[in-house]
């Protein structure tokens, strides 16, 4: 088996220079779409869960199906991760689960919405770094928020990361990678006008912290995909994301993990759209499913090959969960 922190992933990531996605879950076609595309490119591979993708599958059923992932695909190195866990007992939920991996947002309340205070984060921060790492189970916190609601993730407003609160946040909570904002938001309508990202911000967090950034509301969100959704009768106007060049260059200034579930949900959309609308007579959903999850490999491949994880899923042996405890004691 070769479930992984994503301590070991972003790391081994690091030492080379690319990224690594990682792609949203809610079901088992788009489960099955990222190991294939994990195993078409030989690449290192994160799926994650929000807290409504839990909620939604009844929190079993998906951790299986995530479970199933890891055991099918014992050659690649696959993270189970918690996106966006919004309280200590998210966490457990989730690390009761099975996951390797946790988010704790505490940026926000732990209604996913309001903005939080620094000292907040710390505090929620702090207890979940105690209990996932007395588990070796690998933390992601965020500083600064990103713009947009998202069925119910992320505030109206947007706080660029401060660099020098995110070194003292770092330093105060002993997180192993952290998510920052620099102008991203979740979603399909990232931008009002041109891409703007803060890339200053960046290479200054860059140059003051030493573990994995990750980088939230990654899609890219590109056309050909929403005009596909719309030639089929969907109706998706103005919707704009990150470019790619954008990413690598992220990922060149020092960005590891790239959250992307918004591409992933236009590429099942046209899909299934398609069909429904060339072959009204179907309704067996194998025949708008199975389309749907062959799209959703074609994006990730090219996602890994685009990010420079491809080739890299055998680079290095997986270390257990039970050794990530030992190392986490003994520091
Ligand atoms: O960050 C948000 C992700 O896109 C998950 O969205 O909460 O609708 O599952 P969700
Ligand atoms: P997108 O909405 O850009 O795909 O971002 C997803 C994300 O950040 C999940 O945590
Ligand atoms: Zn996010």
């Amino acid at each position: 088996m070769a479930l992984v922190s994503t301590k070991q992933i972003l790391e081994e990531a690091r030492k080379i220079g690319y990224g690594v996605g990682a792609y949203n879950v809610n079901n088992m076609e788009q489960i099955q779409a990222i190991m294939a595309a994990a195993k078409e490119t030989q690449s290192p591979v994160i799926i994650q869960a929000s807290r409504g993708a839990l909620k939604y599958s009844n929190f079993t059923y998906l951790g299986y199906l995530m479970k199933a992932a890891v055991i099918e695909n014992p050659d690649i190195p696959v993270a189970m991760h918690l996106d966006h866990g919004n309280s200590l007992e998210s966490v457990v939920k989730a690390i009761n689960l099975g996951f390797s991996s946790v988010m704790i947002d505490g940026s926000l309340l732990e209604d996913g919405k309001t903005v939080s205070t620094y000292d907040y984060n710390v505090k929620v921060t702090r207890s979940v770094v105690e209990y996932a790492h007395a588990r070796g189970v690998s933390v992601e916190a965020e500083i600064g928020t990103l713009g947009g609601i998202e069925d119910g993730v992320g505030s109206e407003k947007m706080h660029l990361t401060d660099p020098k609160e995110a070194k003292r946040f770092v330093f105060e909570t002993g997180i192993d990678s952290l998510a920052i904002a620099i102008g991203t938001s979740h979603g399909a309508y990232k931008f009002k006008g041109s891409v703007n990202l803060a890339f200053n911000i960046l290479k200054e967090i860059r140059l003051l912290i030493d573990i994995p950034i990750v980088l939230h509301g990654a899609s890219s969100v590109p056309k050909e995909l929403s005009d596909e959704v719309n030639k089929y009768g969907g109706k998706i106007s103005g919707a704009t994301g990150v470019p790619i060049s954008n990413l690598q260059e992220a990922i060149k200034l020092g960005v590891s993990k790239i959250n992307v579930d918004t591409d992933g949900r236009l590429a099942i959309t046209a899909a299934i759209r398609k069909v429904f609308m060339e072959s009204p007579e179907k309704f067996d959903p194998r025949d708008y499913l199975g389309p749907a999850r062959t799209a959703l490999t074609s994006l990730i491949v090219a996602k890994m090959k685009d990010f420079g994880t491809s080739g890299h899923a055998k680079d290095y042996s997986p270390i257990s969960l039970e050794d990530m405890k030992k190392q986490y004691v003994s520091r």
